[in-house]
């Protein structure tokens, strides 16, 4: 299993904050953003990692993460994202790492307090497909929202107005080699990106979705809401701490 951290995109969300440097170099209590998810996928006992970056600061990222010596790796791999156009956009440039492996993909502003190294044996253990994590949330239409039947997942609608649940869509993602066949066949969604939702629900059209709700806090870290409470969390309660 290889790790994918997508840390691309303007972060239009957090301007001026972002008017000179990436998102994911923003601090997050003591660390740089882009820390978390890397330590999310060493700790998970994945230790071949791409980072995923764009935007005019992307050299930073080489110079702040070197070959991931702060996370006890050897190397670390790199690879540019042309523009921002969607999450699924950038996983495409993971391919060739990939080489055929099932691979962990985290979003470079989601942030949990757990481990998912159960989760990522369990796919493991599931025989391909994918498997995503929830989490419920009082702001769903800010998410991906699944919604549930006897414990599978049936859709999931991205940033609904009127939500059915509050089950957010969490930015973990674990997908057999056929997603990236899947990024193939998408069209740009009405925000003008292709959306990590739309390869979701193709694997819940093929049937070989799994989804497993999440212990301990998540948060993103893309707004100036989520910013403060992702470092509150850390400072408060310390993250990577248990089985999710
Ligand atoms: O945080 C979880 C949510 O992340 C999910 O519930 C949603 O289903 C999913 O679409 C996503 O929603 P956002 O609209 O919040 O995603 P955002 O555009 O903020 O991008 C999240 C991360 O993805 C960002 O920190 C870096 C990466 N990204 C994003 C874009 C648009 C890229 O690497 N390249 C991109 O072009």
């Amino acid at each position: 299993m290889k790790g994918v951290v997508l840390a691309g995109g303007l972060g239009s969300r957090l301007y001026p904050l972002t008017k000179i440097t990436n998102k994911h170099l923003l601090p997050v209590f003591d660390k740089p953003m882009i820390y978390y998810p890397i330590q999310c996928l060493v700790n998970a006992g994945i230790r071949d990692i791409l980072v995923v970056t764009g935007g005019n600061s992307a050299g930073d990222f080489l110079q702040l993460l070197g070959n991931g010596a702060d996370f006890g790796l050897q190397r670390l791999n790199y690879a540019y994202q042309q523009g921002e156009g969607g999450i699924a956009d950038a996983l495409k440039l993971a391919e060739h790492f990939a080489e055929g492996e099932p691979i962990c993909v985290v979003l470079g502003d989601n942030i949990i307090e757990g481990n998912i190294k159960k989760a990522v044996d369990d796919f493991k253990g599931q025989g391909g497909g994918a498997k995503i994590m929830l989490k419920e949330v009082h702001d769903p239409e800010r998410f991906g929202v699944a919604t549930l039947k006897d414990g599978k997942v049936q859709k999931i609608v991205e940033k609904p107005k009127l939500p059915e649940t509050n089950l957010a869509v969490i930015g973990i993602y674990m997908f057999d080699e056929k997603v990236f066949e899947i990024c193939r066949t998408l069209k740009p969604s009405a925000r003008g990106e292709l959306e990590i939702t739309d390869v979701n629900n193709e694997y819940i059209r093929r049937g070989n979705m799994t989804a497993q709700v999440l212990n301990g806090w998540w948060t993103d870290a893309g707004t100036f809401e989520s910013l403060y409470r992702a470092a509150t969390l850390i400072r408060e309660n310390g993250c990577n701490r248990m089985d999710v």
